[in-house]
């Protein structure tokens, strides 16, 4: 097992590992009793983890308190099941000394993160993610939330995990258009922050595709590392952290505007397609990088283009309302992450994302849709 530590000067015990390995589910609950002596445990996951039999092979002969959340995925990511989850922890008797186990994707570990943040004042949660989004994602930054009827992630709060165990083998079982549309991540981090990263995918579509364990140890270990020492720079997001939303920009207003018909790993990808035309039209490009990006995207089966045409697809003026709208819009236009050339993001006054004018990005949408 690789272990890898996250620093975390704000809260809870300061720092926490991450440990990534092939096959370790058999046998880690004894792994986590030992970390956490004396504490009781409680297991969070959802209906296919268990089908796909990733919850007896962590669990094993044990009987351990758990909440299975069905249907499994995004529906579930709500209050209601969160008021289930704590209400379960309490018919159990559960008290401060609980440790509460997410074993699954972005899904479960945002609900586990929350559930674990606000349960009896806060308990500590270790998350065992088992997509490519959570592998690369969502498992390490602390970020919690779930979703309310108007929007997403509307509830939530940082919660950073004690540990994090990651067990490529689990990739698996996860259905392919999943297991490649997280990917994304992995593309994002190396295009903002590695460049050695990104000749490593570019080199290693195939045995990708194929989820050769040793080589995604090696993407789990590059995602963990690139996370991580942004989330350390900036954990609650007041600047350098901003850079992850590299491709989210345009992304978030296209998956809104899809109604979360398309997933957000290819919204990402569009994403950041329209970020490097975006760079482009800025005259900020002197290389290869989009067309390298682009192709990279396109080995991994990622979308590169806005599918126009269907109704449940965007229009142009839709997105840019859309865009106003976005989270992190100041007077009502948001900022745009851009790199300065493969495995650096442009800064300009010390600032991660930049002002682009409307026009632009007007331009890059209308040119990136096809019929
Ligand atoms: N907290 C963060 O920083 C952060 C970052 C990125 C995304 N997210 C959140 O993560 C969520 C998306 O996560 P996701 O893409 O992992 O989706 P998900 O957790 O909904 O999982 C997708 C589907 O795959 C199934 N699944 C998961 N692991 C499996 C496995 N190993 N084998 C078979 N099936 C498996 C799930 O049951 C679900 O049906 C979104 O809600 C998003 O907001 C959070
Ligand atoms: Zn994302």
């Amino acid at each position: 097992m690789n272990k890898i530590t996250v620093q975390v000067p704000m809260q809870q015990a300061g720092s926490y590992p991450i440990m990534i390995g092939t096959g370790i589910l058999y046998g880690l609950l004894d792994h986590i009793e030992k970390q956490f002596p004396k504490k009781s445990l409680f297991i969070i996951t959802d209906e296919k983890l268990v089908q796909a039999g990733h919850f007896k092979l962590l669990t094993g002969d044990k009987n351990i308190p758990h909440y299975v959340i069905t249907p499994a995925g995004e529906q579930s990511k709500n209050m209601t099941t969160l008021t289930a989850i704590l209400e379960t922890m309490e018919k159990y008797r559960l008290g401060r000394d609980t440790v509460v186990i997410g074993l699954g994707g972005g899904t479960v570990g945002d609900i586990a993160g929350f559930a674990a943040a606000v349960f009896k004042r806060g308990v500590p949660v270790v998350h065992i993610p088992t997509t490519t989004v959570a592998q690369a994602d969502s498992s390490i930054g602390g970020k919690t939330g779930v979703d309310s009827s108007m929007s997403k992630n509307a509830y939530g709060c940082f919660w950073h995990p004690a540990a994090v165990f990651i067990d490529t083998v689990t990739l698996s079982t996860l259905d392919d258009v999943q297991y490649r549309t997280g990917l994304a991540e992995s593309v994002k981090h190396a295009a903002i922050a590695s460049s050695e990263y990104f000749v490593f995918l570019e080199k290693n579509c195939d045995a990708i595709l194929r989820r050769e364990t040793a080589v995604l140890e090696k993407i789990a270990e590059y995602n963990c590392r690139i996370k991580a020492s942004v989330v350390e720079e900036d954990p609650t997001e007041k600047n350098k952290r901003r850079i992850l939303n590299y491709g989210h920009t345009i992304g978030h207003a296209i998956e809104s505007a899809s109604d979360y018909k398309l997933l957000h790993g290819q919204c990402v990808a569009i994403g950041m397609i329209a970020a490097g035309k975006i760079e482009k039209a800025m005259g900020l490009v002197h290389d290869d990088r989009l067309e390298r990006i682009e192709k990279l995207l396109t080995k991994l089966e990622l979308p590169t283009k806005i599918e126009g045409g269907l109704r449940a697809h965007p229009a142009v003026s839709q997105l840019m309302d859309l865009l106003a709208l976005d989270k992190k819009a100041v007077g009502k236009w948001p900022r745009f992450v851009v790199l300065e050339k493969l495995g650096t993001v442009y800064c300009r006054e010390s600032q991660w994302a930049i002002e682009v004018k409307p026009e632009i990005v007007k331009q890059v949408i209308e040119e990136m849709f096809y019929d």
